[in-house]
């Protein structure tokens, strides 16, 4: 397994360790013990390394951030061999399905994409599949880098358990400029604005001015609605417990969203995140709420910033900075573990994210990334990071663990084939209840 340099001692050893740390998975709050990631990657065999790594990054701007991070782990370890077992589907709905079925079977890639936050720590984490990583914080100094706010959502009992190579935001409001201009309309920043826009731009033949796509972009949308109606304390209140899901204020939220659905396209369902976003672009609608990775498809596009697209946050959310962040783990009993480690030190190098995270639309986990290489939207993004009040999403894993979030999914699947508000809340209601903190 490894290379001649090192004796069969310190191969046992090794294994030893590796085997007490996987024990270990997810249990102890101690800190992780010396591990063999000293163990240079660099000394083993040509033929024998590889390093699978599983995501949903495989095309629109998303495969592009990855090549790039890719690019510098190719430089950084010529000898391991990178193996893209990207399944295809916006927002992980396919490549999560595919990710479960592995996991139960045994077939744990050596790495994948997640998400910080309930995601990580109310499923992987709760299920005992993933070895902690405080070690290689430990010996990288990431938790000077980190920002502070993120730590607690990817640690349990004082594990850390992901590698985060970014920070997205959900709550952006993509427009077309030159739409917007044509019809004399200011960019809305109140929902009754946003409403009134759309009421021009249906009076002007534009049927469906807000351009929307599968299910989950509609989730998307729907959170962003949540979060604008409520304001970012009830919001989060909804989520930790302390609000319920049946009140008055809520009801109203559900309002303005089926407001909000009588904008959109009616053949959303058939459309992938890329087609709608590409929609505004293109001027065949004017609106499109999407995270900032529609920023990176722009971009692979050609398409230019502040002509050809804008943005703005979601009317009613200025100040608010509805977030997630793509992380990376290491599965218990990963079968290259030495690669996948070298894979997550790339992802938290200043390096791989700096390449990574100008390509993809996001911003770096990192604090220190040289800003000098992101582009305009990039850097109002990384101002309002550090300015805004922060919240998570739903769609994107921050905010529910993966059960609650699909109660809340089938809830707004049956919503979409009758808008019966009544029927929606009670199921939200429940939803809480059964998998949330709501007793
Ligand atoms: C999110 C993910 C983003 C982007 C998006 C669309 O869940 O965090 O990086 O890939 O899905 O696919």
């Amino acid at each position: 397994m490894f290379g001649k340099k090192v004796s069969w001692f310190a191969v046992a050893l090794l294994v030893i360790l590796s085997m007490v740390l996987a024990a270990c998975g997810g249990a102890a709050p101690t800190p992780a013990p010396e591990t063999p990631t000293e163990q240079p990657v660099e000394d083993m065999p040509a033929d024998k390394q590889q390093v699978e790594v599983f995501s949903w990054w495989t095309g629109g701007g998303e495969a592009a951030g990855l090549d790039a991070m890719i690019k510098v782990f190719g430089e950084k370890y010529p000898d391991i061999e990178f193996v893209n077992a990207a399944v295809a589907g916006g927002a992980g709905t396919n490549a999560r399905a595919v990710l479960a079925t592995r996991l139960q079977a045994g077939d744990a890639p050596d790495s994948w994409q997640g998400h910080a936050g309930q995601e990580l720590i109310g499923t992987y984490v709760a299920a005992g599949q993933l070895e902690p990583l405080n070690f290689l914080y430990e010996q990288n100094g990431w938790l000077d880098v980190m920002p502070e706010t993120l730590i607690p959502l990817i640690s349990d009992n004082g594990n850390i358990y992901s590698v985060p190579v970014n920070i997205h935001r959900a709550n952006v409001l993509w427009y077309n400029p030159a739409v917007l201009e044509a019809n004399d309309l200011e960019v809305p920043t109140t929902l009754d604005d946003f409403f009134a826009a759309m009421d021009t731009l249906q009076a002007a033949g534009m049927d469906a001015p807000l351009a929307l796509g599968e299910q989950w972009t509609t989730m998307h949308l729907f959170e962003t609605i949540l979060l604008s109606s409520l304001g970012a304390d009830s919001y989060n209140q909804l989520w930790n417990g302390e609000k319920s899901w049946g009140d008055a204020d809520v009801t109203k939220a559900l309002e303005d969203f089926v407001k909000v659905m009588g904008y959109t396209n009616s053949d959303a369902a058939s459309l992938s995140w890329q087609d709608a976003s590409q929609m505004v672009v293109e001027g065949d609608a004017a609106f499109n709420i999407m995270g900032d990775w529609a920023e990176g498809f722009f971009k692979e596009l050609g398409k230019a910033p502040m002509t050809e697209f804008g943005w703005a946050p979601v009317p009613g959310t200025a100040g608010v900075f509805q977030f997630l962040s793509d992380s990376f783990v290491l599965p218990t009993g990963a079968p290259n573990r030495d690669a996948a480690i070298a894979w997550l030190t790339v992802a938290g190098s200043k390096e791989g994210q700096d390449a990574f995270n100008p390509v993809k639309g996001s911003i770096p986990a990192r604090s220190d990334g040289d800003k000098a290489l992101y582009d305009e939207y990039l850097q109002s993004a990384m101002e309002d990071w550090a300015k805004d009040t922060v919240v998570g999403s739903l769609t994107h894993g921050v905010v529910a663990n993966d059960s609650w979030k699909s109660e809340i999914d089938t809830a707004l699947g049956l919503f979409l084939l009758d808008y019966n508000v009544d029927t929606f809340q009670s199921a939200l209601v429940s939803a809480c209840e059964v998998s949330g903190p709501c007793k």
